[in-house]
Formats: structure tokens, sequence, C-alpha cells
């Protein structure tokens, strides 16, 4: 059977914007934040503590991350690839951080400037810090499904990568299917692999739309018992370092398929949309939930 409830972990203010060509103010980043966090989201990534050089949109992060209203109950993580950004990050006020690592060497290179092993060292500084300060660490690794440099990506090294990160002190790992090119097929297979090294409770899939799979995808992750699926509200986003992927799954598509199955996540649909809505008309763009776009049909 399904699990009663998945947790939905947001990452359109990150995931989302860090792709737009076009610097987006300041303060619609703290609103569109502001109302997703009277959504019932439970946990909502604000930002990306990583050098403005290589993503000038991150930039503001201090200023995002002390000029959200956070409501009780509602976790708030940034993304910190090593000590510097999460010291950055403490003295900004967050309370959560998130190290990224990747299944493939090329895209860790592309992605953050340093191999898989480099990268492992810089997050076990990260993750010693933050032990030492009570703050929460969840560990990303791109590529789980394939990479725009290499192409297929095996199993066995999304686990090893995972276990690395699960080990040094991550609670959660989410496997990033970075370029969407995954299909249920191979998101089986992966997670087979991956949840012989990590209990499923520790898993997050985290599913971007490329090629139409998404949906398809965490549904097959969802039926293998993971509960924590990130997504993004209007499905905004794509990678940087990863040309041609698009958006993460829209939040709105995923809370309609999960309403459907009678599987809980708490959160307000309707609400979820209306910040869509307001983040797609600040950027003058259109929605990529399929949800969204029929009811603006109709
Ligand atoms: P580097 O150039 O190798 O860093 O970049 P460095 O340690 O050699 O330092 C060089 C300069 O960067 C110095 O400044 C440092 O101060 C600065 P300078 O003296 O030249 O003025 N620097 C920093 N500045 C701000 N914050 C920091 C920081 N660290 C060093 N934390 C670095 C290494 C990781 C910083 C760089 O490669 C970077 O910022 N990369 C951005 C990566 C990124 O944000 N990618 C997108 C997010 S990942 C993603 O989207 C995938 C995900 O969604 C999951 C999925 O879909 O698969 C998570
Ligand atoms: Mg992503």
């Amino acid at each position: 059977g399904l699990p009663e409830y998945i947790k939905i972990v947001e990452v359109g203010p990150r995931d989302g914007l860090q792709n737009e060509k076009v610097i987006v103010p300041t303060d619609i980043k703290i609103e569109l934040i502001n109302r997703l966090s009277k959504t019932g989201l439970p946990a909502i990534e604000v930002t990306s503590f990583v050098s403005s050089k290589w993503v000038p949109q991150m930039a503001d992060h201090k200023e995002v991350m002390r000029g959200i209203e956070r409501q009780p109950g509602v976790q708030y993580p940034v993304l910190t690839p090593n000590l510097q950004g999460f010291h950055s990050a403490i003295a900004a006020g967050a309370t959560e951080v998130s190290v990224f690592g990747a299944a493939s060497e090329s895209f860790s290179k592309m992605n953050i400037n340093c191999s898989i092993e480099e990268s492992i060292e810089k997050f076990e500084e990260v993750a010693k810090s933050a032990r030492n300060m009570n703050i929460p660490v969840r560990g990303y690794v791109s590529c789980a499904l394939g990479c725009p440099y290499e192409g297929n990506i095996v199993p066995a090294k999304v686990a090893e990568v995972s276990k690395r990160l699960y080990s040094m002190g991550c609670y959660e790992i989410s496997l990033g299917d970075t370029i969407g090119v995954g299909t249920p097929g191979s998101m089986r297979r992966m997670l087979e692999a991956v949840m012989k090294e990590i209990p499923l409770s520790a898993l997050a899939v985290h599913c971007h739309d490329t090629y139409g799979q998404a949906l398809a995808n965490i549904l097959t992750a969802i039926q293998m018992g993971v509960t924590v699926v990130d997504s993004s509200v209007a499905g905004l986003g794509g990678c940087p370092y990863a040309k041609g992927a698009t958006g993460n799954v829209a939040t709105e598509d995923v809370i309609y398929m999960l309403n459907g199955l009678g599987v809980n996540t708490g959160v307000n649909l309707y609400t979820v949309m209306e910040a869509g809505d307001f983040i797609c008309t600040a950027l003058n763009k259109k929605t990529n939930s399929k949800y969204l776009e029929d009811l603006q049909v109709l």
C-alpha cells in the first residue's frame, strides 16, 4: 500500500528561482516564501549560500533569509556547499542546511568545482560544525538517474555517495533526477540499490520533469515506500549547470495526485496555486503546473 502521509519539501524559491535569467527582486522572493509558509508546507528551501559569481540569482541570500516571516513548525533549509557558506548561512539566521553532492564526477566539477571525494571532505566539515550547533543537515545526490555530461549513472554509485552523506550525519538524502531523464524503471533500480544502504525513512526523491516522467517516477518511489518528495511551486526551475533541464515537478501537480490517491500532505492546494500565480505574474511567465494551466483555461 501507499504511505498515509507524504512530506513535501518545497524547493521553488531556491531550485526554481536560481535558474531565472533576470534577477528577481528580493522582496518578490520574500513574498513568495511568506505565501508558501501559509499553505501548510512543512519545509521550504529558502536560498543558497553559494558564490554570487557562480549563481548571481542567489546573491541576496542574506537579505532573503533575514527578511522572511517564519511560521512555527516549518523548516527553512538553505544550500551550503562548504564551511564558508555554512558560516554565512548561520550568521543570517539559518537553522537547517543542505549539502549537495553528485553521483557524477563531471557534474560535481561543473557544479561545485571539485571532485566527489573533495566535495565529501567539504561536506564533512559542514556536517561537523552543524552537529556541534545542533543544526540538521540534509544531503542531495544529483544525477541519481543520469548526468548531462556522462549520461547513464550506475545505481551503485548513487548508493555509495548516498551512504557517505548519510554516514556523516545527513538526516535525509534527496535523490535528484537533475535533468529529468529517469523513468519508473530506472527510478526503481536506483532506489533498490540505495535502499540496501539507507533506511527508507531517510530517503527523498527530487524529480525534474524534462521528459514528463516526474509524476510517474514519484508514484514509483512512494509505492516503494519513500515518504518525502521535493517539488517546486508552478514547476519553476532547472539547474544552471545542467543545460536543458526544465523545472522540478510542480508542487500543485504532486498535491493533486496525492489528494487523488488519498495520501495526506497537510498542504492546501488552493493556496499553493495562489502562490504559484503570484510568482508567475511577477516573473511574467506561464506556469509549468499542468493543473494550474488547466484551471486558467476554465
Ligand atoms: P570555488 O571557486 O571552487 O571556491 O567555488 P573557492 O573556495 O576556490 O573560492 C573562490 C571564491 O569563491 C572566493 O571568493 C570565495 O570567497 C568564494 P573571491 O576571493 O574570488 O572573491 N566562495 C564563496 N562565496 C560565497 N559562498 C560560498 C563560497 N565559497 C567560496 N559558499 C563554490 C566553489 C561551491 C563556491 C562554487 O562552485 C559555487 O558557488 N557553485 C554554485 C553551485 C550551485 O549553487 N549550483 C546549483 C545548485 S545544485 C542543484 O541545483 C541540484 C539540486 O537541485 C538537486 C538536483 O536537482 O539534482 C540540489
Ligand atoms: Mg534540482
